[in-house]
């Protein structure tokens, strides 16, 4: 492929990258970004892999990487359960992060490349250093992301005395060494910074995200997001490839704008959430695991069965359903879709409340409402619908937990304290429905079970739902 015909298609690449996260801004119109997207893409592997700068010795190598790699990539994303999306994600942030350190190293010990000045040499070393930096830093972080949300690492965060001193002396070692190795006159000498400042950053990744914790964790996914984003422009600018440092961009701002909105969902600010021990400690633990195994119980609750659920449902004008990770675990939605479709054919107003962090990923619930075909237009945000809830007769929880915790706003000890909720208890009646009084991912237990309003339905909620949906027809 010529020169020219590459860049076209890099061009070509771009636009359809920018139609793509249009696209995806819109449940309406995310299908169509979804395959602008994969189109793209399929243009830049193919510019790139045809370009000029890929020689037929090339190829062997290509060929078996992208089996190998697309293989992997196929089977993982077959397999993976909606649940284990999150973490899917994580670990392809870290696998971006590692291929910046990796192109890193090997940029700088490639000695083909002919500098025309020291200045240009210099800026091509500035650029290796940062981009390993980052790289490390998003792939020891998306590590420990991928743990914790994945629960092989405890999802509290480990706060470790001193430890803004311990980052502000790291930073400070990371700068110095930066200048030795911008000094450095042989590639033997350039290489001690470099390790050293990999070692620093491996370490800095793991502390910063083993320090953010609960229910702060949303940030840390879409600023983990962000940082993959940087660290493929930094691979762009080591490797001279225009799409690659203009893609990392785009993924890098729009992450950025990410981690904004959802701190301003948690009504967090960022640089306490990445500083990491902000709001960690008070409030009230609660049982974990399913059956509450050690729950100390903090009131009575009231248990109702699925008839008695449908009875309620049954006689409401004005239903608001509020969905949570539990839903996801469950596989619920296209129960919650039946239930909706029969209720409104009666004439109930049913509609959805989606919080910004409900589930484990942005835009978890709304994936998974569009999947079971729910309207878009009874889909509403928190901000939306949480001044409706005094006129709802019925506020049905479904798995849902930290974003319909009245502690959030009444206990300001509380991990999770501040945090805007759906405000479920102003309803008429309010029905939990989860499998045990288990904590949510924040870990505190939830006093809006033991509200004189509030109902709990036991029981998986796909199960459970069948059973309603079952008595409702009855
Ligand atoms: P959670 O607070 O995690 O509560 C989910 C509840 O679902 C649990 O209490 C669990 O109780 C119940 N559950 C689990 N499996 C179930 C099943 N099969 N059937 C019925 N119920 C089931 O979820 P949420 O309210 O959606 O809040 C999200 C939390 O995750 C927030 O703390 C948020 O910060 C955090 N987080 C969010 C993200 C993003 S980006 N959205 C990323 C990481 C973390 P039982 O065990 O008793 O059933």
């Amino acid at each position: 492929m010529s020169p020219s015909l590459a860049t076209v298609s890099y061009i070509g690449a771009t636009i359809l990258f920018i139609l793509s996260l249009g696209g995806l801004s819109n449940p309406e119109t995310s299908r169509r970004g979804n395959l602008y997207g994969i189109i793209g893409m399929t243009i830049a592997v193919l510019a790139t892999v045809l370009g000029p700068r890929v020689g037929a010795a090339g190829y062997a190598w290509i060929i078996g990487a992208m089996l190998v790699g697309g293989s992997i990539g196929l089977y993982a994303a077959r397999t993976v359960q909606m649940t284990q999306m999150p973490e899917l994600v994580a670990l392809m942030h870290s696998l971006v992060g590692l291929a910046a350190c990796l192109v890193g190293f090997a940029s700088y010990v490639d000695t083909s490349t002919v500098f025309q000045t020291a200045a240009e040499k210099s800026i091509h070393e500035l650029e290796i250093y940062v981009g390993i930096y980052i790289g490390v830093v998003t792939f020891s972080g998306s590590i420990i992301a991928f743990g914790k949300l994945s629960g092989k690492i405890g999802g509290k965060p480990m706060l470790l005395p001193a430890r803004h001193w311990i980052n502000l002396i790291g930073a400070l070692v990371v700068i110095y060494y930066g200048y030795a190795f911008l000094q450095a006159h042989t590639m033997a000498d350039g290489l001690l910074p470099l390790a050293v400042m990999t070692t620093i950053g491996f370490l800095f990744g793991i502390h910063m995200v083993m320090a953010i914790g609960g229910a702060d964790m949303p940030v840390v996914v879409s600023m983990l997001n962000s940082y993959s984003g940087w660290a493929a422009a930094a691979t762009g600018f080591m490797l001279s490839n225009d799409l690659l440092i203009v893609v990392g961009a785009l993924v890098g701002s729009s992450g950025a704008i990410l981690s904004y909105i959802m701190c301003r969902a948690m009504n967090r600010n960022f640089i306490s959430v990445i500083a990491g021990g902000f709001g960690t400690e008070g409030g009230t633990p609660a049982a974990k695991g399913p059956g509450g195994e050690g729950a100390q119980p903090a009131g009575e609750v009231v248990a109702v069965s699925a008839a008695e659920t449908a009875e309620l449902l049954r006689e409401a004008k004005n239903v608001i359903i509020v969905p949570g990770y539990g839903m996801a675990v469950a596989q619920a939605q296209h129960t919650v879709y039946e239930i909706t479709g029969f209720l409104r054919e009666k004439g109930v107003n049913v509609r959805f409340g989606i919080h910004p962090v409900a589930g484990r990923m942005p835009g978890h619930m709304n994936v998974l409402l569009a999947e079971a075909k729910v309207p878009y237009d009874i889909v509403l945000e928190m901000d939306e619908i949480n001044d409706d809830f005094p006129t709802t007769d019925v506020a049905m929880v479904i798995g849902a937990n930290d974003i319909v915790n009245p502690a959030a706003q009444d206990d300001p000890t509380s991990p999770i304290a501040g945090m805007p909720v759906l405000e479920v208890w102003k309803a008429k009646t309010s029905i939990v429905m989860k499998r045990s009084m288990a904590s949510g991912y924040a870990g505190v237990d939830n006093p809006l079970f033991y509200k004189e309003n509030n109902r709990m339905l036991f029981g998986d909620a796909k199960k459970m739902l069948d059973e309603v949906l079952v008595a409702l027809k009855a």
